[in-house]
């Protein structure tokens, strides 16, 4: 009979040795990071502005494929609505305003849908900011039930919004509007 304890490392273990293992690792993802820390930094945030600053930078800085970060916010009072640039991260682009009639950020605006492209030069509503970007996301902002503006981001990759960007980012877009309705902006 074979010992337990004294088995030739060069045979194959029998069955009764072999257990299985599981190993029960936390899963954390960068999404999940960075949304726990954008979480905390609403609730720190005095303004929807200083809001806005914060959050473009924080999406650009930690998301590999977010290049370009922006939010257009509608112009108050304006006839017809225009959406005006707001804080941005990343390339100058020439679109400071932008109609509803116009764009994809126009389509998310007016619809108060969220877009989602995966290769815009397949989208013949998409207006040009840079030659690299691939895909974007455009998520509106609601406060009080209605859209006020949208948090745009472009990649350089194609179809680089996945299902769990797009939670995230409407995440993001959320926290926005509930900070504007909360400081009355
Ligand atoms: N691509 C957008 C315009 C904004 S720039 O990408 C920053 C659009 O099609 O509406």
């Amino acid at each position: 009979m074979e010992s337990d304890r004294l088995l030739p490392i060069h045979r194959p273990l029998p069955k009764k040795h072999v257990r299985e293992v599981r190993f029960l690792v936390p899963v954390t993802t960068r999404l999940d990071e960075v949304r726990a820390e954008i979480t905390a930094i609403a609730e720190s945030s005095a303004s929807a502005n200083d809001l806005m600053r914060s959050m473009v930078k924080l999406l650009h800085d930690k998301m590999l494929k977010y290049n370009w970060v922006g939010f257009y916010m509608l112009e108050p009072g304006a006839q017809p609505p225009v959406l005006v640039l707001g804080a941005f991260e990343g390339a100058m682009t020439p679109h400071t305003r932008i109609p509803l009639n116009q764009g994809i950020c126009g389509a998310a605006a007016s619809s108060g849908q969220t877009v989602v492209v995966d290769d815009v030069s397949k989208d013949s509503r998409y207006l040009a900011c840079s030659l690299e970007t691939k895909s974007e996301i455009v998520v509106p902002v609601f406060a009080h039930g209605k859209v006020v503006g949208e948090l745009d981001i472009d990649s350089h990759f194609p179809a680089a919004f996945a299902a769990q960007d797009q939670d995230f980012v409407q995440h993001c877009a959320m926290l926005l509007g509930k900070k504007l309705e909360a400081t009355g902006a």
